[in-house]
């Protein structure tokens, strides 16, 4: 098989899972086409059939044809039972591999929660002071097996990177574990592939993997408090920030925003989109994020804080130097 043509898949379970699919798709194309083969045959015979005999009625089959039919069916039977058999041991030992794929107890465990509708993540470590929480976007070290542990905060999610690996359902008040390896650097997609309610399709995340050196520089980079405003403008953006209802959902370590309900905006402005990949993070989508969130992803949690306009400017200054 032409690997390059095949390999789209960048860990280990995604291959897995993809040569499942492959060896399930050549299969039963196969099959379909010798099917409709048979039954393109047949038709053509019967055709030909009643343009020879157009005034003898119904074709009454002799024994022995009747005998030869009665073995085809019996064979085909026979032949279907041990192909769906087959498919089913493969199917179910791919499953084994993927959920039993154990890595060294030294690998990263990353907590990722499920909530309407966006990604709480949480790169734990028994060293409070690197615990690090960021969402919607997470960072791995290339060809490092990563322990993820899934929750979900209210309904059913599944946590899904199509080309990293299969999907894990996220069940309110369990912890699901699985490991995630990835096999090459680049940025993968993530999706919830559970329907979760009005927003199921805008609850989309980000792996970026990473050589092992730009993964360390971007986790101290995360664990430092945020950014220290360094103009006047953006000390106002941050004292607007702090004096209004943002401060109750969200948390930006460094300053007085400590609350947990929304996603922590400590290191906002160097995650790739705003939303849980609904749109760009850039001043622009982010000032409309913020002047009326329910228009962009309605029913989203995000509240409607009345912003002056003159105060609009000097706070997206600030969100958007939290890099
Ligand atoms: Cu969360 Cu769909």
């Amino acid at each position: 098989m032409n690997q390059s043509m095949w390999h789209t898949s960048s860990g280990s379970n995604a291959a897995h899972i993809q040569q499942l699919a492959v060896c399930f798709g050549l299969l039963l194309t196969t099959i379909f086409l010798i099917v409709l083969g048979i039954a393109l045959l047949t038709l053509r015979r019967r055709h030909r059939g009643i343009e020879q005999e157009p005034l003898e009625g119904s074709h009454q089959p002799s024994p022995q044809t009747e005998d030869r039919l009665q073995t085809v069916v019996s064979v085909a039977t026979g032949l279907t039972i041990l192909i769906l058999f087959g498919l089913t041991i493969a199917s179910v030992s791919v499953g084994k591999i993927v959920s039993a794929s154990v890595a060294p107890p030294a690998s990263m465990t990353i907590q990722v929660t499920g909530t309407q509708w966006w990604w709480r993540v949480r790169y734990a470590n028994d060293d409070p002071r690197l615990v690090l929480d960021t969402a919607n976007e997470i960072h791995i070290p290339v060809g490092r097996p990563i322990a993820i542990r899934g929750n979900s905060d209210d309904v059913i999610h599944s946590f899904w990177v199509p080309s990293l690996q299969g999907k894990r359902d996220l069940i309110p008040g369990r912890t699901t574990l699985e490991w995630l390896q990835a096999d090459r650097p680049g940025e993968y997609r993530g999706q919830c592939a559970e329907f979760c309610g009005l927003q199921h399709a805008h609850m989309a995340f980000w792996v970026v993997v990473e050589p092992p050196d730009r993964f360390k520089t971007w986790m101290d980079h995360q664990l430092q408090p945020s950014a220290e405003p360094v103009d006047d403008q953006t000390r106002h953006g941050r004292d607007i920030f702090l004096k209004k209802a943002c401060i109750l959902c969200h948390a930006i370590r460094g300053t007085d925003a400590a609350a947990q309900i929304g996603p922590d905006l400590t290191h906002f402005a160097s995650r790739r989109t705003i939303a849980a990949g609904t749109l760009a993070n850039n001043k622009g989508n982010l000032a409309g994020w913020i002047a009326d969130p329910q228009t962009i992803k309605p029913g989203t949690r995000m509240a409607t804080v009345p912003i002056q306009s003159a105060e609009m400017q000097p706070l997206i200054d600030y969100l958007e130097s939290l890099k």
